[in-house]
């Protein structure tokens, strides 16, 4: 069901049961992040391996020292900049969270989300919410209540309305070591940012398949149909068909290309959509996931794209695209 009465979910979190939220960055599923009953039904709904960790979330900084054991100095004042907001810390977890959340880490990820439902929600519980995106894993993560209720309305009781995701990709992680911040998933809050407000030169370690660092896994955010993250130098197009270097040739109509701020010469308008016509990345970023569900139901064999700039939050939208397209 899906609906904008925070009571009722209130009630469902409260009897341990799972519910979606909606947030800045994507939606969420969400669940007591106290209660391992809880926590299983994430996982099952989701069909998520448990060596992929979650994200908490609560609707402030300090409060989060209910559930980790320090907080840096250097978090305090991010977070007087960017909290609420689409930025993730890496914290020291209390026992009070159950192992299933961090898969057996010693942190947990926190996040404040900037959503007044979301924060009034958590606001009115005695517990956070652990959330991960609420789709099933590997697919592309939601960014409306319809898309939610697209692929795991039959899998949960209630879906909060929040609207539309403003942000529309996921929120970046951080962690802290003597002072000095890490970016271990790119994300709505971009390194330039991070960097202009620290003064420090900001390093991302950003892994594929190393679960003790951010459980990114190296095919992930995708549609069903193939993929492809080309360069400009790897397709010839005329008239009547393109070739994508190494992997072969379709006909015009049988592609679908995801562009940024240009249409494609030869293939039909109505199997390409631009993320961002006036060349604002963070239109783009809104638009991704959204765009990639609609090229995903066209009738087109494969999809293509060559990515977009990589700054601010580009460079988070071409993670998703790389992490999405088709490995062989
Ligand atoms: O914007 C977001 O962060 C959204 C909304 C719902 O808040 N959530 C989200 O969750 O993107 P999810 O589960 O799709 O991605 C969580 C990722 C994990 O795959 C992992 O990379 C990282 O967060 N993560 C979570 N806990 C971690 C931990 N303890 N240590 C390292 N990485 C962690
Ligand atoms: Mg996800």
């Amino acid at each position: 069901m899906i609906t904008q009465n925070i009571q009722n979910a209130i009630q469902l979190l409260e009897k341990d049961e799972i519910v979606a939220i909606p947030t800045e960055t994507v939606y969420g599923l969400a669940g007591n992040a106290y209660s391992e009953i809880a926590i299983r039904k994430i996982f099952e709904a989701k069909n998520r391996p448990n060596y992929d960790p979650l994200i908490v979330h609560t609707y402030s900084l300090e409060n989060a020292k209910d559930f980790v054991s320090s907080i840096p100095t250097i978090f305090y004042e991010l977070a007087k900049i960017f909290s609420p907001g689409a930025l993730t810390f890496l914290l020291p977890k209390k026992n009070i969270i159950p192992d299933i959340v961090t898969s057996n880490l010693k942190n947990v990820a926190v996040r404040i989300p900037n959503h007044l439902l979301t924060l009034s929600l958590l606001q009115k519980l005695d517990f956070p919410l652990a959330a991960p995106s609420a789709n099933p894993f590997g697919y592309i993560s939601p960014t409306t209540a319809q898309h939610v209720e697209n692929q795991l309305g039959n899998k949960i009781p209630l879906i909060l309305d929040g609207g539309a995701c403003e942000i529309g990709i996921e929120s970046t992680i951080i962690g802290e070591k003597n002072g000095q911040i890490t970016i271990f998933r790119h994300g709505g809050i971009s390194k330039e940012d991070l960097e202009a407000w620290t003064g420090q030169t900001i390093h991302s370690q950003i892994s594929s398949s190393n679960p003790t660092s951010p459980g990114q896994l190296e095919s992930h955010y995708a549609p069903k149909k193939k993929l492809y993250l080309l360069k400009k130098n790897e397709i010839n197009i005329n008239l009547t068909e393109i070739e994508i270097k190494n992997v072969g040739f379709f006909l015009i109509d049988e592609v679908g290309f995801l562009g940024f701020d240009e249409y494609m010469e030869h293939i039909p308008k109505e199997n390409q959509i631009l993320l961002a016509e006036n060349g604002d990345i963070k239109l783009a970023a809104q638009k991704l996931f959204g765009s990639m569900r609609e090229l995903d139901l066209k009738n087109i064999k494969i999809i293509f794209t060559f990515g977009v700039p990589s700054h601010h939050v580009g460079m988070a939208i071409n993670d998703r695209l790389q992490r999405a397209s088709f490995k062989s």
